[in-house]
This record gives C-alpha cells, sequence and structure tokens, in this order.
C-alpha cells in the first residue's frame, strides 16, 4: 500500500467537485473538497499524492503555472498546514497552462523552445516547493530539465526537495482521458518531438541516464502496463528507485470493459498493478489507488 500514489487535478472555486466523463469515479476537486478526499485516503494509509493544477487563466506562455497564488501552490499550502505528514507531489508541466496546450514555450516557428521552456520549469517547481511541496515531477521532456530545477532549488535553500523526473516519458496513446481532465490537448501537431517514440527502449535508459546525472531522486516510466518491459530494463540498470506511472488511459480501458460486464475491475486491477510491481516499480502512481487499498487485505 505505501508504494501507491494517488493522482488528484485540482481546480479554483468551493465544493466542486465535477465528474470527468472518460475517468469514472475521477473527479476535479476545488481545495477544500480536496482537502476533505486527502484526509480520507490518507487514514487509509496513502502516503503520496500527485497533484496537477487545472486552472482558469491560461496565455502563450502559460504564466499562471508559477504564480505564488495559482491553484497548485494553493492547494499545497492547505494539504501542507493541515496534514504536514502526507507526502505532496506536484506535475511540473505547462500543458494545461498554455493556450496551445504544449507542454512548452514556442518559438516564432511554433516548435519548442528547449532552453526558454526549462527556465519557466525550474520557476514553477520553485514555486511548488516554496509552497511546501516534497517533491517536484517535471513531466514535459525537455532535455536538461532536471538540472535546472535541482540549481534552482538548491539556490533557494530547498535542497531537501526532491526531484521525480518523468525520465521515460513516451509519446502514448494512453493519455487520452487525462488531457480531458487536466484541459490539456495540444491545440495543433502532437508531442512527438518531446516525448519518446514507443518503439524504443535503449533511448529510455539514456534519458534515465542522464536525469540520474542531472540529479534525479527518482526515475519514472510512464506509461506502465505496454511498458513493463521499460520498467524492468531501468531497474536492472540502475540503482535508484523507479516509479511507474499506470495512466489514464490504462484506468479507463478497465473501468469500460468492468461497465459492459465483461471482465472483473478488482481482479484485473489486482493483477496489472502487481505486474507493474513484479517488473520493478518502487513507486505506482495510479487513479486506483485511493480503491485498491480498500481491496488489499493488510
Ligand atoms: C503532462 C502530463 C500528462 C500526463 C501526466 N502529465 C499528459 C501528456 O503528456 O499529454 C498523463 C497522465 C495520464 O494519462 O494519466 N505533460
Amino acid at each position: 500500500v505505501s508504494d501507491f500514489v494517488m493522482p488528484y487535478f485540482v481546480v479554483e472555486g468551493k465544493k466542486v467537485k465535477q465528474p470527468i466523463k472518460s475517468m469514472p469515479e475521477i473527479f476535479r476537486f476545488s481545495i477544500d473538497e480536496l482537502l476533505k478526499e486527502v484526509e480520507e485516503i490518507y487514514k487509509n494509509d496513502i502516503v503520496a499524492i500527485l497533484l496537477f493544477g487545472v486552472p482558469t487563466k491560461k496565455d502563450e506562455f502559460g504564466s499562471e503555472s508559477y504564480s505564488e497564488n495559482g491553484i497548485v501552490q494553493k492547494a499545497v499550502r492547505t494539504i501542507k498546514k493541515e496534514l504536514p505528514e502526507i507526502i505532496v507531489i506536484t506535475d511540473v508541466c505547462l500543458c494545461s497552462y498554455t493556450t496551445h496546450g504544449h507542454c512548452g514555450i514556442l518559438n516564432k516557428n511554433k516548435e519548442i523552445d528547449n532552453d526558454k521552456t526549462i527556465e519557466v520549469l525550474s520557476k514553477i517547481a520553485l514555486s511548488h516547493a516554496q509552497a511546501g511541496a516534497d517533491i517536484v515531477a517535471p513531466s514535459s521532456m525537455m532535455d536538461g530539465q532536471v538540472k535546472s530545477i535541482r540549481d534552482i532549488l538548491d539556490e533557494n535553500g530547498l535542497k531537501d526537495v526532491a526531484i521525480m523526473s518523468y525520465s521515460a516519458k513516451y509519446a502514448s496513446n494512453f493519455y487520452g482521458p487525462f488531457r480531458e481532465a487536466a484541459d490539456s490537448s495540444p491545440k495543433f501537431g502532437d508531442r512527438k518531438s518531446y516525448q519518446m517514440n514507443y518503439c524504443n527502449i535503449k533511448e529510455a535508459l539514456r534519458e534515465v541516464e542522464q536525469d540520474i546525472k542531472e540529479g534525479a531522486d527518482i526515475v519514472m516510466v510512464k506509461p506502465a502496463l505496454a511498458y513493463l518491459d521499460v520498467i524492468r530494463a531501468v531497474k536492472e540498470n540502475f540503482n535508484i528507485p523507479v516509479a511507474a506511472y499506470n495512466v489514464s488511459g490504462e484506468y479507463s480501458m478497465v473501468k469500460a470493459v468492468a461497465e459492459k460486464g465483461w471482465l472483473d475491475e478488482k481482479n484485473l486491477v489486482l493483477e496489472i498493478l502487481t505486474s507493474i510491481k513484479r517488473a520493478g516499480a518502487d513507486i505506482i502512481i495510479t487513479y486506483w489507488a485511493k480503491q485498491v487499498v480498500k481491496w488489499i487485505e493488510i
């Protein structure tokens, strides 16, 4: 149970608990509702959460993402004040904050400007850490993002804030429901210039190696189920905690077959999550975290 991380989508407002159509039983919560939810899962032994902000303000540069009073920053402050023991991880990315929906800053030719983007990612990570995040999780797959985040945290006296890098993040077809939840679909093109080609495994190892050199404390493979070989290879090649992200499409796929009555949800989920563990994951990020602890006999 202590391996699980529960992801949450957080929105402005009060008493908001908004269902996400393509992700049954997952909601967008306002901070007050999120706090109740987090208190409940913490009582049930979930020790960590991963926060995604769904902001009301977007612009070309995603400038709301590092605002001191941004939705994630406020949520982190509230949760860490009320429940200091829970580990709060924040997703560090731009796609929910930019009008174009890409994970970075665009140049004149509408290509991602890697180096401008990592400056912004560093500001986001710093603002999350200053709000009280225990771990920041850069997910935009820019080169050098871990080093620039490590540098800015250290310069600001935040050396104990850890980095969980989305190191081997594939350009996957399994992210669709998440993009509905986070309102983060690219408005043109795709993410193939920064996320990895799913044909490749050696590239994943190079990405992981690079992130470790830059100072990552935890490396992640994402998605999980179609990438068990990658999880295993990372686990065998490096001596560092490995996280696996059991992503939205993996969740929704099972929910859909279960709704049709074709397969049994509980048994499927226990088998899937066990396979991710068996492959070598030390940490499993899953939308089932809240539910599965009730299924597992402790
Ligand atoms: C943001 C981000 C994405 C996910 C996590 N962080 C979406 C994407 O890259 O398009 C996907 C998570 C999921 O599908 O559950 N860059």
